[in-house]
């Protein structure tokens, strides 16, 4: 599919310091630290800072880690849903705090926009950039009742970044991806301006279990590769039980599967490069393995993304 190749050469990412733990939440709202960790996988999640912060820190150490300034980067795509302001987009801030002198664009797709954003990059790669910054970064704690205990529970802040560039060695490489969304959920999970998040819970995971199915089984088929031949499995995570649905369903293993919820809750577009510079800081990932990547979201979005990794 990619004459030019696709790596990954750098990725990072950032929390804010501050924690907010299920006891935190026992105090103010009718739950307890069991129902969570039970219903959910989560234990606690971060809480403050900026959008613009966590995706400028988690883009500053890819481009650290890929050994790259400010003048190598061609393009920022910034994934995010908890955007500075409704206009302008929150990666032009980003772009000057980095220093960069590029064209900078937010990804709206919810939970699904790194996802996107990776395959908008193979896009830009083919029409001749050399370095494409693929930045997640989320401050959901802005459109967050902590007091409803259907959503207060779940999410949390934070940013992950990765410097996509071509692969002329033949071993990186973008096998196959697929996008998909579904406006007839719009209102399964939504804010309004101004507003916070609002979640019809049950309806979100049944969508959900079924979109993962549905894309990680496009992308396998375009690719011609079996379930066997992932290596690594980088989801969106927003409750473990969907990921363990969804995989129960495909054969998939959750052996091979990086995640952070426990520490993170569902931080959106953040979560995939979260993870994955997790997986990578735990030598997870070696050059020549299949990484998967798979995200869903609101909208509803969803979308995958098989990549033959060389990192180095
Ligand atoms: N603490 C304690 N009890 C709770 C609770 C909480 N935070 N939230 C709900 N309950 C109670 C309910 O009142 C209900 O009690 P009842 O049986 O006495 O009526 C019971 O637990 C079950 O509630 P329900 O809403 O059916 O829970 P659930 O199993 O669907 O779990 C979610 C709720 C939100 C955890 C779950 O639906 C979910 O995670 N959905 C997907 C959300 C998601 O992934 N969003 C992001 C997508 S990117």
């Amino acid at each position: 599919m990619n004459s030019v190749g696709f790596r990954l050469s750098g990725v990072g990412s950032a929390l804010p310091e501050k924690v907010l733990t299920n006891h935190d939440l026992e105090s103010w709202m009718d739950t307890t630290d069991e129902w969570i960790r039970e219903r959910t996988g989560i234990s606690q999640r971060h809480i403050g800072s900026s959008t613009t912060e966590l995706a400028t820190l988690a883009s500053q150490r890819a481009m650290d880690a890929a050994g790259v300034g400010p003048s190598d980067i061609d393009l920022l795509l910034l994934a995010t849903t908890s955007p500075e302001h409704i206009c302008p987009g929150t990666a032009p801030g980003v772009a000057s705090q980095l220093g960069l002198d590029c064209g900078a664009i937010d990804v709206q797709a919810a939970c699904s926009g790194w996802v996107y954003g990776l395959t908008m990059a193979n896009g830009y790669l083919l029409q001749g950039m050399d370095r494409i910054l693929v930045v997640g970064a989320e401050a959901l704690d802005k459109i967050t009742d902590y007091h409803d205990r259907g959503t207060g529970i779940l999410f949390g802040n934070g940013g992950g970044a990765a410097v996509i560039q071509p692969d002329p060695s033949g071993v990186g490489e973008l096998l196959s991806w697929d996008l998909g969304a579904d406006g007839r959920y719009v209102k399964i999970l939504y804010a309004e301006h101004g507003g916070v998040l609002k979640m019809d819970g049950k309806e979100v995971f049944r969508q959900a279990v079924t979109a993962i199915q549905r894309t990680v089984t496009n992308s396998l088929g375009r690719a011609g590769l079996t379930i066997d031949e992932i290596d690594l499995i980088v989801p969106h995570q927003a409750n473990i039980r969907i990921v363990e649905s969804a995989w129960k369903k495909l054969g998939l293993s959750m052996d091979k599967t990086a995640m952070v919820l426990e520490n993170t809750g569902n931080t959106s577009g953040a979560t995939i490069p979260l993870a994955l510079d997790d997986a990578l800081s735990n030598d997870r990932v070696k050059n020549g393995d299949v990484v998967l990547f798979v995200g869903f979201g609101a909208g509803m979005t969803w979308g995958s993304a098989l990549v033959r990794w060389n990192g180095s």
